[in-house]
């Protein structure tokens, strides 16, 4: 629920050239993603494929924490996280720092078997409708009472979620409204060098002012960039957040996460902006003759 309302208040969300917005986050994860043919199909309607999966997190947290329709709910939710798990998170390394596989693990349970008829608004609606009906537990025609009360919990739990989806639209459209945060930077700091490492690009692979996409010693995803002509700098991509990838926004100077919002300074790995408050991990790197080594 929290994941899609942050997607309808994100000014970023829908904008095709924001390294946070979903398109981006799609044409990033399509490379390396075992659903990539279903990506690509998704990417030629980014923005509709972004409103489906932001309603889809809104309406499954919605359902799930209201107990209205949960099993469905769950599902939705289950098959939501799977798909982060084979796209955005299919880079994350170690794969247990994604937080979509805990997601699945969590629903599972209420995929299966329901809220139980506890804290939930469906099962206070179905006492309401057996009430209604005259209906007591000891009745002698339980089948065509229980799809009396089926019919009549379905019609007024589907008017409950409908009144909660209306309810976190606009929750989202008025956040989205009221949302002006604004990335800022810190002042930068130096790399520390070694002479021995591992090999991860030439010089003139990155002309001065970009980034380029590597691997750092274990395989893991990884940025380097050159901000000054001679000065080299590492970072993982790996967000400290959840272990999103990070992406290099080079008109924001930045690194920004698509998963939560969070950016990082350039010059320090430093987080500027939420939720992630620890640096990106920071890599030192030396050049020798026309090599970039990591050390
Ligand atoms: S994983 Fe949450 S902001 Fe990056």
């Amino acid at each position: 629920m929290y994941a899609g309302l942050l997607k309808f208040i994100s000014a970023d969300y829908l904008n095709p050239d924001s390294p946070t917005g979903v398109l981006k986050q799609m044409q990033g994860a399509a490379s390396d993603s075992p659903i990539s043919f279903i990506l690509t199909s998704a990417i030629e309607h980014a923005s509709l494929a972004g409103i489906a999966i932001a309603a889809g997190e809104l309406f499954a947290g919605l359902g799930i924490l209201f107990g209205i329709w949960t099993r469905f709910a769950a599902a939705g939710a289950f098959v939501l996280s799977l798909s982060f798990v084979l796209t955005v998170g299919w880079g994350t390394y170690p794969y247990f720092f994604g937080p979509d596989i805990i997601f699945m693990a969590a629903v599972l349970p209420l995929m299966m078997a329901g809220d139980g008829g506890y804290l939930s608004v469906e099962s206070l609606i179905r006492r309401r409708v057996k009430q209604d009906l005259g209906i007591n537990e000891s009745s002698v025609n339980p089948l065509a009472v229980d799809k009396a009360i089926a019919r009549r919990t379905l019609v007024q739990s589907g008017a409950a979620a409908g009144a909660l989806g209306v309810a976190g639209l606009v929750a989202g459209v008025i956040g989205r409204k009221m949302n002006n945060a604004n990335p800022t930077t810190n002042p930068t700091t130096n790399p520390t060098f070694s002479p021995s490492g591992k090999k991860i690009a030439k010089v003139s692979d990155v002309p001065v002012g970009t980034a380029l996409q590597v691997t750092d010693a274990t395989g893991g995803p990884a940025y380097l960039l050159q901000p000054t002509s001679g000065t080299f700098l590492a970072y993982s991509s790996i967000c400290t957040h959840q272990g999103c990838l990070v992406s290099y926004d080079q008109a924001a100077n930045n690194f920004a996460c698509p998963c939560h919002g969070a950016q990082f300074d350039l010059a320090s790995g430093n987080a500027t902006r939420g939720p992630a408050v620890t640096p990106l991990t920071k890599y030192n790197v030396v050049v020798r003759g026309q090599d970039v080594y990591l050390v």
